[in-house]
């Protein structure tokens, strides 16, 4: 049976970025983790990233090596990571918060663990999804 994993980590966006380039990101994320069975959320505050994503554990490991890498975002911080046994997500999705939450996030990267995971999936319903 294939192991499932599940990563959430925070980020802060790199200076002198693009306007549209969450837009590129999403588009090219969404394709590529679509192919790999990669399922989760991405959700971004204007300045912040917080991404919560599952699949095989090879894959898992193989995207967070690879983002780690990208100087589009920096400060790349691993809140929670381990096994899981079934998904939490069915696709792959940006979600996004802003104006009077904006503290959501910031608040989020400060915690660590089951605490951060369980923060994530409160805040879930409120972010601003986009199919
Ligand atoms: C905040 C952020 C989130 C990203 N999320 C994903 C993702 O979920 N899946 C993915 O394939 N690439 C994602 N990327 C892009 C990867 O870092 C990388 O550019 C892309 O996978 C192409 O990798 P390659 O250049 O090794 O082919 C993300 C990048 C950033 C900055």
């Amino acid at each position: 049976m294939t192991e499932l994993h599940e990563i959430l980590y925070g980020s802060l966006l790199s200076p002198a970025q693009p306007p549209n380039i969450v837009g590129q990101i999403v588009s090219q994320a969404r394709n590529r983790n679509e192919a790999r069975g990669i399922t989760g959320l991405l959700v971004f505050d204007g300045m912040r990233f917080c991404q919560h994503f599952e699949g095989r554990h090879h894959d898992v490991l193989a995207l967070m090596t690879t983002l780690e890498r990208d100087p589009r975002h920096m400060d790349v911080r691993i809140l929670h990571r381990g096994p899981i046994e079934r998904r939490r997500y069915t696709r792959f999705d940006l979600g996004l918060t802003q104006g009077e939450d904006g503290d959501d996030l910031a608040e989020l990267l400060a915690l660590d663990g089951q605490a951060a995971i369980d923060r994530f999936l409160a805040l879930r319903p409120g972010f601003d999804v986009n199919g």
